[in-house]
């Protein structure tokens, strides 16, 4: 008989977590303007804002902390950084970042411009406004099946290879710098890109001359995926997926605060040296020196460590199986939610949950303020608010209407995931009766961040 999988490591430091009632959340969420970002982490219960620097480290990252060495240049916390980098992603030069948007900045300051386009997949929200910002334009070439948050399919991570083709032929290399497809594809749902679907957009890149780049924040996971998905790669080394991954690329972007197991870091890794050379000038102005970049030496190391615990077979069955418990437990509760369970989060259809309250209302924000008052739970709408701003100032709804919950790495057990289910249940169960917002203020970009709400 399959038994449980259990969580792979023993807790060996812990972090109280401070009981709150429901009126204490109903009159703290108000003040916060019904937006969950200007909250106090304290007053959270459980935080599924976002699997982006929250996880735990290990001992041995712990161990790499102690270890770090902080001298300017040189520093062999770098080597060993770039070594483990290197050891999964084998491009030319690696340049270190604070994070994955510094990558993201960096690559597009160069590559960007005003009638530059880049596709992808689906563009983060960081990565959109990176693009954005040069004056140059994001499209978002996601299959149409990727859209469909109810259907039950391998690979909705996947490009529209077609689509992609028709944009390359129309517009050429001269317009389109790079393509990008981001693993696993977070503003999607999570959802894994197959490696076929990688090397069909590798050859329309190289028919284009087009380099191709990966946005690797999720790699391990989307490879957990191939691993048990992708036919013929059931006996294959995690590792190896990544590399053969890795292979069809150019090169990254890649935010350590995700799949690095770290709380801090990123970087950009690349083959071209002209485009590496290019970089790094603008690494020296905004970031630091090449050998660490946006950061410490203390920091290399936990990264280097976190690369290597990040790609254990047990850590990522536990991790890809402890986010499907949380969706199964919805679905099994009648809870519409995306399918199937991505990678870092489940993603609960707000749309079809509240189909009385319209897009320009902000179901998930809804829901996402509901999830609080109701059980202390931190989550993140994916949907209008995040999406419906246009930077000439109109506004539609997005296509989807989610809210996240992301799981932190290694942070949570089963009974915090068995209350989190409990919790939706109720809010489930007077859906009906939940009301939306309107946006009081808002900055003219990003707005999801520091956006106030009022309730309708
Ligand atoms: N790309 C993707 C796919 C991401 O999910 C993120 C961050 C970034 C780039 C930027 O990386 O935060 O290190 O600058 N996603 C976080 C999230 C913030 O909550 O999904 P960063």
């Amino acid at each position: 008989m399959a038994r449980t999988i259990i969580e792979p490591f023993r807790i060996k430091s812990v972090e109280p977590i401070r009981q709150t009632t429901p009126e204490e959340r109903a009159k703290l969420v108000a003040e916060a303007g019904y937006n969950l970002f200007q909250l106090h982490a304290d007053d959270v219960m459980i935080d599924l804002l976002t699997d982006s620097g929250t996880g735990a480290m290990s001992a041995e990252q712990w161990a790499g902390v102690q270890r770090g060495n902080e001298a300017y240049a040189g520093s062999p916390s770098w080597f060993r950084f770039e070594g483990a980098v290197k050891a999964l992603f084998p491009y030319k030069h690696v340049i270190p970042t604070h994070q994955g948007r510094a990558a993201e900045k960096i690559l597009f300051t160069v590559l960007g411009g005003p009638d530059k386009i880049v596709p992808n997949n689906t563009h983060f929200d960081t990565t959109r406004a990176n693009v954005e910002f040069t004056g140059a334009q994001a499209v978002d070439l996601l299959l149409p099946e990727g859209k469909d948050p109810a259907l039950v399919a391998p690979f909705k991570g996947d490009m529209d290879v077609a689509a992609l083709d028709r944009l390359l032929t129309e517009h050429g290399k001269a317009k389109v710098p790079v393509v990008f497809i981001t693993v696993t594809n977070n503003s999607g749902g999570g959802q894994p890109v197959s490696l076929q679907n990688m090397r069909a957009v590798r050859e329309v890149c190289t028919k284009h001359g087009v380099p191709l780049f990966f946005d690797a924040c999720r790699f391990a996971e989307n490879a957990w995926f191939i691993r048990e998905r992708e036919p013929g790669y059931a006996d294959k080394d995690v590792k190896d997926i990544v590399r053969e991954m890795a292979a069809l690329a150019d090169g990254m972007t890649m935010s350590a605060k995700k799949d690095g197991l770290a709380n801090m870091g990123g970087w950009l890794a690349l083959n071209d040296d002209d485009l590496a050379l290019q970089c790094r000038n603008l690494l020296i102005l905004t970031e630091g020196f090449p050998t660490y970049g946006g950061l410490s030496g203390r920091d290399l190391e936990a990264i280097a460590q976190g690369l290597e615990e990040v790609v254990h077979h047990d850590y990522l069955q536990y991790r890809i199986r402890s986010t499907g418990y949380l969706g199964d437990k919805l679905v099994a509760s009648g809870v519409p939610i995306m399918r199937p369970v991505g990678g870092h989060a489940v993603y609960i259809d707000a749309k079809a949950l509240l189909p009385h309250i319209p897009a320009l209302e902000y179901p998930g924000q809804a829901l996402a303020v509901a999830l609080y008052v109701e059980g202390g739970i931190r989550s993140c709408e994916i949907g209008t608010v995040m999406f419906g701003q246009h930077p000439d100032g109109t506004e539609t709804p997005a296509a989807m209407e989610l809210v996240r919950l992301a799981i932190p790495r290694r942070v949570y057990t089963q009974s915090h995931v068995d209350y989190v289910v409990e919790v939706v249940q109720d809010v489930a169960a007077r859906a009906k009766d939940l009301r939306g917002y309107r946006i009081a203020e808002a900055p003219p970009a990003l707005r999801h961040f520091t956006a106030r709400f009022a309730p309708l």
